[in-house]
């Protein structure tokens, strides 16, 4: 009988432990003073997706008694040491989400999930609450956007980590075969959920020993596990259905061949195109998205044709022509050699020679359609000196021979 009672005594005793449920504001009261503190990234949501946190539980409250915080609070915290360390904190169920989600409306994939849970261990805390509530009878559709990669609601707020450009530079800039991004903020901004591999490769190679390693995986040309992460780039279509109906429009000069001619270089045209296409933006950002681009793009430098690349690359090719004066030919084609440019960047490449002849100056195949203005002889000394703008009278000579072809035309008829 006595045995009875007391079994039952600890069974109850076992229960209100069980069942004492961490205190928040206890622990910001008691360990905020401590040496080496961290705050929980969200504390209530963490007890509510975790409710049985008994060893931090346990230790909060000897650490709110006298001396003890120093010692204790380490083992009550979000990243628990001692005691604590093997209490797992649930974390973000990537498979969960899917097949709880994924037949909501609007529902959205995370881009690379894993990653973007190993990159932010402790930052998950709000999504992976609500992807709990989702997944119990009926609230899939309400919590879902919640736990969403671009979360909205209770969520909106939680906000994953994002690729440190200042952080790559300075882990990486010392490692063998380090290229700096072109643009890295403006990467940062037109990929906004899309560099999660590379966020977790570059926190990975900014611990001890891992820069040579990880540094490639974090890279704007990113290799291994990152080289599937591709990047946002340009998109010529919705350039021309955004820009199109906008005072001062351009359509771009061979804008798919642009885009592979530059294929990291475009980055602040991709993210001013990205702005131009959201509401009552096209006016003020298609200029800095355009081929001959203006305001904080205008320093982004597309690639231009290489006359020595093409004397190095093809002199060797059967039917070599050398370019009648290329230098001249690219200044009065600024944004006009795209083609030949795209794939003089092609036939550079090992066992490519082939491709020589459509970068010529009279050039086949896909570029015989890229008609060249014809440029001012660098060597002439009669240059023009009529009364129009320097930019024009370059086109002065090509302007003339169309005038006296079609001159000719009219003579035969
Ligand atoms: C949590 O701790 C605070 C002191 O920081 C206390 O005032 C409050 O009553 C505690 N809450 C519970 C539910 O024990
Ligand atoms: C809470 O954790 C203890 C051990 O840490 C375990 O025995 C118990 O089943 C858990 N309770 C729940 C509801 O998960
Ligand atoms: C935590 O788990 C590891 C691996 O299972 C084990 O070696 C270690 O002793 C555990 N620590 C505590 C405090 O339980
Ligand atoms: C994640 O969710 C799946 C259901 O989609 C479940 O089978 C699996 O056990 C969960 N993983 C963890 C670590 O809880
Ligand atoms: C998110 O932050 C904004 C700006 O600080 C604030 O106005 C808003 O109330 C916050 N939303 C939530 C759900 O916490
Ligand atoms: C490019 O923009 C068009 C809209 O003009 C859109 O339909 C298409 O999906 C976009 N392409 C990519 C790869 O995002
Ligand atoms: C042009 O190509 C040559 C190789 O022939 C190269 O050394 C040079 O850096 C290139 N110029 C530019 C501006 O890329
Ligand atoms: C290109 O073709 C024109 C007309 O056929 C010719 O006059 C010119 O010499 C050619 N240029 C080169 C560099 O082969």
């Amino acid at each position: 009988m006595a045995q009875q009672v007391l079994a039952t005594l600890i069974m109850a005793l076992c229960l209100s432990w069980a069942s004492a449920a961490f205190n928040c504001s206890l622990y910001a009261s008691t360990c905020s003073g401590t040496p080496g503190y961290t705050a929980y990234s969200d504390c209530s949501d963490t007890v509510a997706a975790n409710p049985n946190m008994t060893c931090r539980a346990y230790h909060l409250g000897v650490a709110a008694t006298a001396d003890n915080a120093i010692e204790h609070c380490p083992h009550a915290a979000q990243d628990a040491t001692g005691p604590c360390v093997n209490e797992t904190l649930k974390s973000f169920n990537c498979s969960l989400y899917a097949s709880t989600c994924s037949g909501t409306p609007g529902y959205k994939a995370y881009t690379g999930c894993s990653d973007t849970v190993k990159a932010n261990p402790l930052g998950m805390v709000c999504r992976t609450y609500h992807l709990g509530v989702a997944a119990t009878g009926g609230n899939a559709d309400t919590h879902c956007p919640h736990a969403a990669q671009d979360a909205t609601g209770p969520c909106v707020n939680e906000t994953l980590k994002s690729f440190d450009c200042s952080l790559y530079a300075s882990t990486c800039s010392a490692t063998a075969g380090y290229k700096a991004y072109t643009g890295c903020s403006d990467t940062v901004k037109a990929n906004p959920l899309g560099m999660v591999c590379r966020t977790y490769h570059l926190g990975v190679a900014a611990t001890a020993d891992n820069a040579e390693t990880h540094c490639p995986h974090a890279a704007q040309d990113a290799t291994g596990p990152c080289a599937t992460e591709t990047l946002k780039s340009f998109n010529c279509s919705l350039y021309a259905s955004t820009c199109s109906g906008t005072p001062g429009y351009k359509a771009y000069a061979g804008c798919s061949d642009t885009v592979k001619a530059n294929p990291l270089g475009m980055v602040c045209r991709t993210y001013h195109l990205g702005v131009a296409a959201t509401a009552n933006n096209a006016e003020t950002h298609c200029p800095h998205a355009a081929q001959d681009a203006t305001g904080p793009c205008a320093t982004e430098t597309l690639k231009s044709f290489n006359c020595s690349l093409y004397a190095s690359t093809c002199s060797e090719t059967a039917g070599y022509k050398a370019y009648a004066d290329c230098s001249a030919t690219v200044a009065a084609n600024p944004l006009g050699m795209v083609c030949r440019t795209y794939h003089l960047g092609v036939a550079a490449k090992p066992g490519n020679a082939m491709h020589c002849p459509n970068a010529a100056e009279n050039a086949t195949g896909p570029c015989a359609a890229e008609v060249l203005s014809v440029g001012v002889p660098t060597s002439t000394t009669s240059r023009p000196t009529a009364t129009m703008a320097s930019g024009e009278s370059r086109l002065i000579p090509g302007m003339m021979m169309l005038l006296s072809v079609r001159g000719l035309i009219n003579a035969n008829n």
